[in-house]
């Protein structure tokens, strides 16, 4: 079958044209079109403004679609993140597929952004229009660390589609923490990118301290804000910062933030007998915290894989929302849903 995804949850406007044929058990993947356009212009207010991302979002649709179905036959199904996002944004998406599958006469499926992060996993470094099987399959139970600006999430999946959230950030999301902490350090947003690049900088002279919150807590919940209040009291009190020690906080925060999320998840992995740890969310980007996982998680579980997605698919895209919209459809083929709305808050 033939889906067309569109995701607009946040500052990226996305869409994927996505052919996937069964073969045997598993399913041949090919992927013709997929465009991601992450909008620049919010980079300016160091942060996402809703309103600028529904207006971007609403002028760039239409041009990516055109560049996405060039001479393309119509889909057999049209995906659309539904939540969790920004609920403005969401809407778009929404509307325009709505449109679309009006137009064409074809079903619109929801699909959870989040479920989108975990999948992401499944694609292989992939050359444009290349056809994939599995990467690796999932091995069940899996456990996913959803780690985005959003959100920070541990997730039980006892197979696709299957979930229950056992732990997640009680305040900061990490990803907002990373980008707070850039903020504190005068780099520009996204922080994420930036802190990690400043880190690579740090020469080991003049370290510095930052707490673990939460890190021997009983529970799989993390906290990030707490790191971030005193990184502000750090610069505070120590400006003006020279560059080695801007280096040396972007360092000690990062290991900070890597240690937290590497304990909790072994822990987890431990207590529920996890076959696969899936990284998804867009500081999966960040090779050093995917490192620590791995490494906290495989010095004890060494049978336990870990899987993240390729740089381009860690953060927000449609080629996720065309896979898990894929397997969605498949478990349940007549399913109708309805008037689709927008929903910013819904949790997997
Ligand atoms: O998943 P995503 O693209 O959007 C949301 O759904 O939030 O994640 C964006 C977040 C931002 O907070 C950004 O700073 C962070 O991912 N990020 C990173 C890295 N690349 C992106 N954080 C840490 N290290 C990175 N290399
Ligand atoms: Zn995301």
């Amino acid at each position: 079958m033939n889906i067309l995804a569109i995701e607009t949850s946040c500052d990226e406007t996305a869409i994927c044209y996505l052919s996937a044929r069964k073969n045997g058990a598993s399913v041949d993947f090919s992927v013709p079109a997929n465009v991601t356009r992450t909008q620049v212009e919010h980079a300016e207010f160091g942060g996402v403004f809703p309103a600028l991302a529904k207006r971007e979002h609403i002028k760039n649709l239409p041009v990516i679609l055109d560049r996405i179905m060039d001479g393309r036959e119509k889909p057999d199904c049209i995906c659309v993140t539904n939540g969790p996002g920004l609920e403005p944004a969401l809407w778009t998406g929404i509307v325009f597929a709505k449109e679309l599958g009006e137009k064409w006469g074809v079903p619109v499926v929801p699909v959870n952004h989040m479920e989108g992060h975990i999948l992401s996993v499944l694609v292989p470094p992939l050359p444009a229009g290349a056809t994939f099987s599995f990467k690796d399959d999932i091995r069940f139970p899996a456990l996913a660390l959803l780690i985005s600006g959003g959100h920070t999430e541990l997730v039980l999946a006892d197979s696709i589609g299957d979930y229950r959230i056992i732990g997640k950030t009680r305040d900061d999301a990490v990803g907002e923490a990373f980008d707070k902490v850039a903020r504190l350090l005068g780099l520009a947003y996204p922080g994420g990118p930036r802190i990690a690049e400043l880190a690579r900088r740090f020469s080991g002279n003049e370290p510095v301290g930052l707490p673990r919150p939460m890190i021997h807590s009983k529970d799989y919940d993390f906290s990030f804000s707490g790191i971030k209040t005193a990184v502000l009291y750090m610069v505070r009190e120590r400006s003006p910062l020279s560059e080695d020690l801007k280096a040396a906080i972007a360092h000690e925060f990062q290991e900070s933030a890597a240690e937290v999320l590497a304990k909790k998840t072994a822990r987890a992995v431990e207590e529920f007998g996890i076959r696969t740890v899936v990284i998804g969310g867009g500081v999966a980007a960040n090779e050093r915290i995917v490192a620590e996982i791995t490494k906290t998680v495989q010095s004890a579980f060494p049978e336990t894989g870990i899987m993240a997605p390729t740089r381009e698919l860690s953060g927000d895209n449609a080629l996720m929302i065309a896979i898990a919209g894929y397997f969605k459809v498949q478990k349940n083929p007549d399913a109708d849903y309805g008037d689709i709305r927008a929903e910013g808050n819904l949790s997997l």
